[in-house]
């Protein structure tokens, strides 16, 4: 089984360069394979996401990715996040699962991650004006419905649909899908939730989420508030998944240039990723499972600053490979 993995920009490389020493142990049978990506890869082909890095994805069995973003290109025509976004919609990878688990809180947002306002029309008019453009098509809503009413069955089958059908057409017209798609699974329990009330439970009330269904911006900013009300981005995992061909495995933070070089970043969240990618990419899901636990343990004895400890990423690194030994 081959592994595509993109290091990418800031502590991407230094949370990948973690999972990798844990997979040689866990896994040494994955055949690990490093590609350009993000802004390493503007600075060495001047593309985000070069036609060879692509190629490469589309031939493997999973993508291991681990963020990209560097601040000398936060005012460049070409930037790193565009080149995720480029390689999300090559992969199709249209379910981004955004699991968040601490104490009583277990919630997994299913973000849609390959349309809305990220993929519709922009640009620039004559006059000076600047648009996004926010659209869905109907299949689109239904296919990610699908996967989400697919995953509250294993979990505790109760989906929240979040969405701004108070303002929005295409949230009027997600609520209508989500709706249909729910009386194919009459054993999941459907709520809809305003987005702005969603983001104020999240806080006040956040055990009371199983599955949380929503658009891709609303999903991107959702899911970080999920990760800091269960621990924090360093801790936050996610799988973006298609109907077939590979998923890519990637913490829900970015490269952090805060603390990059400093050796302090928490590789739990790529970690967790790695696991993810077990389970959903690779069909190796006791191998999850043991690395899932010795995460957990790993964090105990172990605390990256982010969680108020001192360990460096190389000592959580070398906590985990302790408790997978046990
Ligand atoms: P960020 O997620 O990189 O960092 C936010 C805060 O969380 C920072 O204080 C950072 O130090 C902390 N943090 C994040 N991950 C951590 C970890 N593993 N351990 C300890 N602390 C951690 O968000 P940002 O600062 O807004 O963005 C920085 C760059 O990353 C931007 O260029 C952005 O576009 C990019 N980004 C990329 C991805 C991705 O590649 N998937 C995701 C989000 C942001
Ligand atoms: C994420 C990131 C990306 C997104 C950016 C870097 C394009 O914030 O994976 O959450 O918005 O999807
Ligand atoms: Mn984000």
């Amino acid at each position: 089984m081959k592994v595509v993995c993109l290091p990418g920009d800031g502590i991407g490389a230094e949370v990948t360069a973690a999972a990798q020493d844990v997979l040689a142990v866990l896994a040494p049978d994955l055949e690990l394979e490093d590609h350009l990506f993000g802004g390493a890869a503007i600075l060495a082909t001047g593309t985000p996401c070069p036609d060879e890095t692509r190629d490469a994805c589309l031939a493997a069995d999973a993508v291991l990715l681990g963020a990209v973003g560097l601040p000398q290109f936060d005012a460049a025509d070409v930037r790193p996040e565009q080149g995720l976004i480029a390689l999300r919609k090559a992969l199709d990878v249209y379910a981004n699962l955004r699991p968040s688990r601490q104490g009583p809180v277990d919630l997994m947002v299913v973000r849609e991650l390959v349309g809305g306002l990220y993929y519709g029309p922009k640009g620039t008019r004559d006059d000076g004006t600047v648009f996004d453009t926010l659209e869905y098509h109907p299949s689109q809503v239904e296919r990610i419905a699908h996967r989400a009413f697919a995953f509250a069955r294993s979990r505790r089958r109760r989906v929240t649909s979040v969405d701004k059908a108070n303002v929005l057409e295409t949230s009027r017209m997600w609520r209508q899908v989500v709706t249909e798609v729910a009386a194919q699974y009459p054993d999941v329990e459907l709520e809809h939730v305003l987005v702005d009330a969603a983001a104020m439970q999240l806080v006040t009330a956040p055990e009371r989420f199983d599955v949380i269904l929503t658009e891709n911006t609303f999903g991107d900013i959702l899911s970080d508030e999920a990760s800091a009300v269960t621990g924090g981005l360093g801790l936050a995992a996610s799988a973006s998944l298609g109907d077939e061909g590979p998923g890519i495995f990637e913490p829900v933070h970015g490269s952090a240039p805060d603390i990059a070089g400093r050796g302090v970043a928490n590789p739990a969240a790529m970690l967790r990723s790695a696991a993810l990618m077990l389970e959903h990419g690779l069909g190796r899901p006791d191998e999850a499972r043991r690395l899932d636990a010795a995460v957990d343990r790993a964090l105990e004895r172990a605390p990256t600053p982010d969680l108020d400890g001192t360990a460096t990423t190389t000592d959580a690194v070398a906590a985990v490979l302790a408790e997978l030994d046990r």
